[in-house]
Formats: C-alpha cells, sequence, structure tokens
C-alpha cells in the first residue's frame, strides 16, 4: 500500500505551560470548531476515537504528527497512543513537545513505537530567558528530561530535533542554539520566526520591524555554525538575498554542497512544489489534521467550520466533503480558508470551462 498522507492530530486541548507568544498565554484550553463539540469533558481524546482514527489513517500515511497546538504528553493515556501508532510503522512517526511531562515510561514508549522524532521546544538556552518565555517551565526540569530522553533513546532509531521560536526576549540566543542542540545529542534544529496570534498580545515580541539585512546575517552565522556541528535544519527561515549569490561557479557548487550537508535539499519539498503546481495547493487530500473534538481539516491553516466529523463518519465521507476543496483549487475556484490563504498557489492545469477566455495561467 503506498504511504502519500499527512496526518496531524492533536491529542489534548491542554497545555501545561503559558508561554508569552502562544495562545496558551490567555486560556487553559483550546477550543476547536464546532465550539460545543467534545468527545471528553476534560479535551482530551479519548482512546477508542484514537484507535479508530489510527486504523483508519495510519496504515497509509507517511508522516503523522501526534501534536501540534497543545501539549501531546499531558495526556494521561500517552504512551498507549504512541504504542498503538507505532503498530503501523509509520516512516516518519513524529510530535512537538515541551518535554516537561516525559516520564521513564512514555520514554520507554516512545522508543518502543519507534517514534522517529521528538521535537522539543526549547526557546531560551540560558535558564532565566527560558523561563520568562516559557511560563511555568524550569530550565532545571528541561535539563532533566532531555537527559530522560537521551538515555531511553540510546542506539534507537528515535532522533531528537531542538524547536526555537525567534523573538525578541531570545534574539542573541539563537546563536547559541546549535551549540546547545548538539551538547544534547540534536540531530537537527527548527527556526520560526514567532508571528503574530489571535487574541494575544505578542507584539513586544515579533521581529518584523527589525533590520533585515542584520536579521539575515544573524540567522546566517546560526546556520552556518550549525552545520558545521553536523546539525541539520529541519525547518529555517530563508537569509539569503539574490545578492548574496555569488554566480562563479565553485561559489555554486560550496553553496550547493552547504545546503545538501545542511539537509536543505530534500525529496518532500520537490514533491510539495510539483503537487502544488499540480493541483494549486499541496494539503488537501494528502494532509489530515485532526483536532481533539474529531473535527477534521485540509490543513492546518484552514479556520473555516470542519469538513468532517471523527469517528462517526467513514473515510469514504470524509474524502468526499474534501472534493469540493480540491476542485476549488484545481480550477481557480477555491472555496473556504482557501480564498484568503496566502499558502496555496495557481494549478497550472485548470480545466476550460465553456466560453471562458480566461488564460491557463494569469
Ligand atoms: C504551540 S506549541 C505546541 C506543542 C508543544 N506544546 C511545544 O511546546 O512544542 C508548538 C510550537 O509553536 C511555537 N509557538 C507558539 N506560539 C507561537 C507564535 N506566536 N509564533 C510562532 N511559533 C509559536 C512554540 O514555541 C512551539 O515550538
Amino acid at each position: 500500500m503506498r504511504r502519500r498522507h499527512t496526518v496531524v492530530l492533536d491529542l489534548t486541548e491542554r497545555c501545561n505551560l503559558r508561554c508569552v507568544m502562544c495562545y496558551f498565554s490567555t486560556t487553559d484550553r483550546l477550543r476547536f470548531p464546532p465550539f460545543g463539540r467534545e468527545l471528553a469533558p476534560n479535551g482530551n481524546m479519548p482512546l477508542a476515537t484514537f484507535e479508530r482514527i489510527a486504523a483508519t489513517y495510519f496504515p497509509h500515511a507517511w508522516r503523522v504528527a501526534l501534536g501540534c497546538a497543545a501539549e501531546p504528553l499531558i495526556h494521561r493515556e500517552f504512551g498507549t497512543f504512541v504504542r498503538i501508532a507505532g503498530r503501523y510503522r509509520i516512516p516518519e512517526l513524529w510530535f512537538p513537545t515541551n518535554l516537561l511531562a516525559l516520564n521513564e515510561e512514555k520514554a520507554e514508549a516512545i522508543v518502543d513505537a519507534g517514534v522517529h522524532t521528538v521535537a522539543v521546544s526549547v526557546d531560551g538556552m540560558r535558564a532565566e530567558t527560558y523561563e520568562k518565555i516559557r511560563v511555568g517551565g524550569r530550565f532545571a526540569q528541561l535539563e532533566e528530561r532531555l537527559a530522560l530522553l537521551n538515555e531511553a533513546r540510546q542506539g534507537s532509531r528515535t532522533r531528537l530535533r531542538i524547536i526555537f521560536t525567534w523573538m525578541r526576549s531570545n534574539r542573541a540566543e539563537l546563536q547559541l542554539l546549535p551549540a546547545f542542540a548538539a551538547a544534547h545529542g540534536a540531530a537537527e534544529i527548527d527556526v520560526r520566526f514567532v508571528t503574530p496570534t489571535v487574541g494575544v498580545d505578542n507584539a513586544a515580541e515579533l521581529l518584523a520591524n527589525e533590520d533585515p539585512g542584520a536579521l539575515d546575517a544573524e540567522l546566517a552565522a546560526a546556520a552556518e555554525e550549525a552545520v558545521r556541528l553536523g546539525l541539520r535544519l529541519a525547518y529555517y527561515p530563508g537569509f539569503e538575498t539574490p545578492e548574496d549569490r555569488e554566480e562563479n561557479l565553485v561559489a555554486l557548487a560550496r553553496r550547493a554542497l552547504w545546503r545538501m550537508r545542511a539537509g536543505l535539499y530534500r525529496w518532500e519539498y520537490f514533491d510539495y512544489e510539483l503537487a502544488k503546481w499540480r493541483n494549486g495547493c499541496a494539503y488537501p487530500g494528502r494532509t489530515y489534521v485532526i483536532r481533539p473534538n474529531g473535527a477534521v481539516a485540509p490543513c492546518i491553516f484552514w479556520n473555516d467550520p470542519p469538513l468532517a466529523l471523527l469517528p462517526e463518519m467513514e473515510r469514504a465521507e470524509v474524502d468526499r466533503r474534501l472534493a469540493p476543496v480540491r476542485e476549488g483549487l484545481r480550477n481557480g475556484e477555491p472555496i473556504g480558508t482557501c480564498v484568503t490563504c496566502t499558502v496555496r498557489g495557481d494549478a497550472f492545469y485548470q480545466p476550460f470551462r465553456g466560453d471562458e477566455t480566461r488564460p491557463l495561467i494569469d
């Protein structure tokens, strides 16, 4: 069976931290539409729902994220869930986490399940910065949990990724990230800019009005150091301007080699662009985003009402409801959130519709 799907799940609507830039700074529970619906009073996904989702979607999945918006490790049954996921031998089973709720039982389950990547969010390389940003977290506890995970994953396939959300409070600490990640045995880093979040006053943390040249130089220096230390860039903001790209062959070859070592040439990037070019967007039909209340969306950007509800709807019905979203993107007549989405593109081929004079590519 061909595995081509990505499944993004949230196992809970809750988090144990109140990070300053995050929606959890103002709430202890993240509700997903339809807002009145919950599968359990505590906002956790029930085991039976997870089992059904796993049996239906995981056999076709190439990548499954057991977390997205909330904190997966605080689910009491996380160990059971991850072991179930492990049965499906998903090539890229992973999850983002603050790791603070890790214990021996969960660490063992993660490794036994063959989790490919544990992505730990660490937005401060010093205790003071970490604890200022990750409100409720203690740096010493993070260090303990990283040690626990590292002990459990010795000799296993489970890799560590460090996620760093870049903002004003930790701007200078980006330069400390490569050494921190390498010292903790990480294979890769993921750096992203802090972004505005509805309902959260994080304007003071945004780097949007800073000198772009200075930001690029800081990103370049940290990336160079990371690659020098043998780390890959799982996700990293662009930092080169067209003028930076030297034209001579030696410089081009050196750049290509560096990008290869950084892990920036990946089949999935090509595949993503190809799918976007063919269908107008790479997500609908290839990605299923499933919330703890069973709501299904075609991508993480979708904020219209969900397309389907699990566990009561069969897979065929979910796909039937996805079809108009895919058709809209292919035809150049997007619907729902796709209308205003900036991630989508134009499908290269759009069917001829009657006497329409519209060019194929506009
Ligand atoms: C929302 S958390 C949920 C998963 C888990 N609790 C964690 O800490 O990784 C996922 C990631 O989003 C990042 N994040 C939170 N608010 C953000 C914002 N306003 N802009 C960019 N990233 C943000 C966090 O730093 C974290 O790396």
